[in-house]
């Protein structure tokens, strides 16, 4: 699906991704884009928060190369592809200030495990409830709150939804 997948949908998706951002009180140091497809997510994080470092994996090595293809030079710097499976990430705990899903399956665990004490976790979706890959606001606050996520908000906007976690500090 890598070749037709960028067209998939348009930009009014990524509004709902665009609005959480809004939201965060500061900007991330270091963010992930997990099953980042052709890079869309990660380019719109990358463009909104200018100093930040933005790392997008996928599954399959074929949408790895379509980010890669459609990653503009002036992200090139701080924007990076790679091939990595959502469920057993390459990164240590606690490495990302920001994880971003995207039209994405969680697994719960390791993006946990990966967002920082303090950081947040955003699940966008393009089109809602429409979204085949879509996880209701009920699900994620069940299972997010268990792995010490709180400070949740629920948004929509443009064709789409979003929700965002924060990852409590301990103590
Ligand atoms: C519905 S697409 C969304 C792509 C992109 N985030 C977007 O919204 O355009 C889901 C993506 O997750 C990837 N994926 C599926 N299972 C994965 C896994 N275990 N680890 C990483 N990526 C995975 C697929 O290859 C696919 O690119």
């Amino acid at each position: 699906m890598a070749p037709d997948w960028e067209d998939r949908f348009g930009p009014e998706g990524l509004i709902p991704l665009g609005a959480a951002l809004e939201r965060l009180s500061a900007a991330p140091r270091r963010a992930l884009d997990l099953g980042t497809g052709t890079g869309k997510a990660a380019r719109v994080v990358a463009r909104f928060f200018p100093e930040t470092e933005v790392v997008g994996v996928d599954l399959a090595p074929a949408m790895v190369e379509q980010a890669k293809r459609l990653l503009p030079s002036e992200l090139a710097g701080r924007v990076r592809f790679e091939v990595a499976d959502g469920s057993a990430l390459p990164f240590e705990d606690g490495a990302f200030d920001l994880v971003v899903l995207q039209n994405m399956i969680p697994f719960f665990e390791e993006l946990a495990r990966v967002t920082a004490p303090g950081g947040t976790a955003v699940f966008a979706s393009s089109r809602g409830s429409e979204t085949p890959i879509y996880v209701p606001p009920e699900t994620l606050r069940e299972r997010l709150a268990p792995l010490g996520f709180g400070d949740f908000q629920e948004l929509s906007g443009g064709t789409g939804t979003a929700f965002l976690a924060v990852r409590k500090t301990p103590g």
